[in-house]
């Protein structure tokens, strides 16, 4: 291979093949850069092998070649020491041609890329990138080491159907007409998650899959329509026990990249997610918001409240970005105007102090007391942020807090992203690169309000248990859907998310394992018998047939492998990913069907107007 060859190997005969990586003509003497999958290795042609170099002329970038050679240290002063093979080259006695290449629209070792589009239409030349071969190959040794260590635990690996039903993950499915029943349509999976739960019926208590999934939603840097998921499932589990599984596999998994994580990973409940993070995916490498109330006496409360008009009720929440305090008063000024910063849901209005020297000189002492308690340093950014006075008569209710803490949340990652990284803030806290926060959040709530829908909606999705304590006020409100006020939002799932760095990468749930619990659940999602009968009959018949105590967890493979290359997107780990508008510029997919499908098929297009 072209990355093999080594000093000791000097005076052995070699073949070699790969693509011309880089030519340098100099007349008597041509020098080939040779590449495979594992390296280069420079190859020589000597103007004495006069058949070998005038062959040798005709090559140019990308033609595919096979040489055969002895292998020759090099010269002390042309050793090349940034590439294993730098101490030898092959000089060349036999050059064959295997391939030519057209003229390319870029160069794998080009230095400046190309547009993403147009990578994406030639990813085949993409693909030879060394980023991206380096990306491919973390990948499978990812997916190697999940495969092993779950298979050591007893874990089996089972395939489930692709043309099936709808699985209520929350987004749109993808439909495949049916031929042999016109008017009939199968969904491309969201996720195996009714099947891995009948497998469990089945009797097969550890089950694994690294399976592809299909979502049609709207996509993002970490979002993709067919994606990876490594799904579990396993019978009689704890929280914990599930917890444990994938602490294990996440091990293997990062161990097989080279890098070394801690476990077990902290835990954190989603509340206590929202209140100090404002954000149930929290990224630990930065400091939580600390509500500075409870430093404060009455009085000074009162002082504090008032000179910012901040409402006393809701939290006063010090928000702080390390080592990145050192920013102009304009700078400054841009962060005040984060005070309209209401795209989130909720009344509470966030009222901000951005200006802390100000306050220091005015208020010392409060100023002091205020920062020694959320351990400010000297050279840190910090802002104290408030719900603002207006609206006067919104009440104080939990979800009021929520949706401020969640206002305080977005502007903390904000500032994180454009200070932090200015600052090198970051870098100070840890490296970036090799800096793993892991934690699990738990205890979602089992319903979510959806204005759209104007209905409580699953939180995770409605085949999740709730906290047996909870279970009274879930029969209490069990037909209160339609209500934003109901007591339903306050009911706790058995549900957790593993995240890292401020990424989701998975989420699971102990499961319903009695008929009577799920319907109950559909009931109290507005669901009637016959509804739920049409959507999920078969498994809540199965539920009937004995069913064990079971729970899991689904976690995004392709997001783990961006982390750990430090990829910005999925696309940089997905062999052939689909851009933003859910197309494939290699084989230009979607397109449409011809007639004669289409007849087969009973369908009609109907013409955009
Ligand atoms: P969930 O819908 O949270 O749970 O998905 C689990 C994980 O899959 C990944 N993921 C995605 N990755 C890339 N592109 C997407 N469009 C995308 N959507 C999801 C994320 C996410 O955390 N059946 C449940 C799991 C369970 O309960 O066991 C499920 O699918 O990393």
């Amino acid at each position: 291979m072209c990355g093999a060859l080594r000093a000791s190997d000097a005076g052995k005969k070699a073949v070699l093949m790969g693509w011309v990586n880089r030519r340098r003509d100099l007349g008597s003497i041509i020098f080939i850069d040779l590449r495979d999958r594992t390296g280069v290795t420079q190859v020589v042609f000597n103007r004495e092998n006069s058949a070998a170099h005038d062959k040798a002329e005709q090559l140019r970038n990308e033609f595919v070649i096979a040489v055969i050679g002895t292998v020759k240290l090099r010269d002390k002063d042309t050793v090349n020491k940034n590439i294993a093979t730098g101490e030898v080259e092959l000089i060349v006695e036999e050059l064959r041609i295997l391939n030519d290449s057209k003229q390319l629209p870029f160069l794998p070792g080009d230095t400046v890329l190309p547009n993403e589009e147009m990578r994406l239409k030639y990813r085949y030349i993409d693909l030879r990138r060394d980023a991206m071969q380096f990306n491919i190959e973390t990948r499978h040794k990812v997916s190697k080491a999940i495969r092993d260590y779950l298979s050591s635990q007893g874990f089996f690996e089972i395939e489930t159907p692709f043309m099936t039903r709808s699985t209520p993950e929350g987004a749109r499915d993808y439909l495949v007409p049916s031929r042999v029943q016109p008017g009939s349509f199968y969904a491309l999976p969201q996720s195996p998650q009714m099947f891995k739960q009948i497998l469990m019926i089945s009797g097969f208590d550890k089950y694994f899959q690294i399976v592809r999934c299909f979502r049609d939603e709207d996509f993002r840097a970490d979002r993709q329509a067919e994606f990876t998921q490594i799904d579990l499932e396993m019978t009689y589990p704890r929280v914990e026990t599930v917890w444990g599984v994938v602490e294990g596999f996440l091990t293997a998994a990062f161990k097989a990249a080279g890098v070394d994580i801690k476990t077990p990973f902290p835990r954190m409940s989603y509340d206590e997610a929202i209140r100090k993070y404002g954000n149930d995916k929290p990224d630990m490498r930065l400091p939580a918001m600390v509500d500075i109330r409870e430093a404060l006496t009455p009085e000074e409360l009162e002082e504090l409240t008032t000179k910012f008009r901040m409402r006393k009720e809701f939290p006063v929440q010090l928000i702080r970005i390390p080592h990145a305090g050192d920013i102009s008063g304009t700078e400054r000024r841009t962060i005040g105007t984060y005070g309209a910063y209401n795209h989130v849901q909720g009344p509470a209005f966030v009222q901000l102090m951005t200006d802390p020297k100000r306050f220091a000189k005015d208020y010392a002492a409060l100023s002091e007391k205020v920062a020694a308690f959320a351990k400010v340093e000297a050279d840190d950014l910090w802002l104290l942020a408030g719900a603002a006075n207006k609206p006067e008569n919104a009440a104080v209710m939990d979800q009021d807090v929520q949706h401020f803490c969640e206002k305080c949340g977005f502007l903390r990652l904000d500032l994180a992203q454009k200070y932090a990284s200015k600052h090198k803030a970051f870098e100070k806290i840890g490296d970036v690169a090799k800096d793993y926060r892991f934690l699990w959040v738990s205890d979602f709530p089992m319903f979510d309000w959806e204005k759209e829908e104007k209905a409580w909606m699953p939180a995770h999705h409605p085949f999740t248990t709730l906290h047996e304590e909870d279970f009274a006020k879930l029969e209490a409100n069990i037909d209160s859907a339609r209500d934003p006020k109901s007591p339903l939002g306050e009911i706790r799932a058995l549900a957790y998310d593993v995240v890292l760095n401020g990424t989701e990468l998975g989420s699971g749930s102990i499961r319903i394992h009695r008929q009577d619990v799920q319907r109950k659940i559909f009931q109290a999602l507005g669901m009637s018998d016959e509804e739920a009968k049409a959507r999920f009959g078969f498994f809540l018949e199965a539920l009937e047939y004995g069913t064990p105590p079971h729970g899991g967890i689904a976690l995004g493979l392709d997001r783990i492998v961006m982390i750990l290359t430090g990829a910005e997107s999925l696309r940089e780990v997905i062999p052939f990913p689909k851009t933003a508008r859910a197309v494939d510029l290699m084989v230009d997919a979607p397109s449409p069907a011809t007639e004669k499908q289409l007849k087969e098929l009973g369908l009609l297009i109907k013409k955009a107007t």
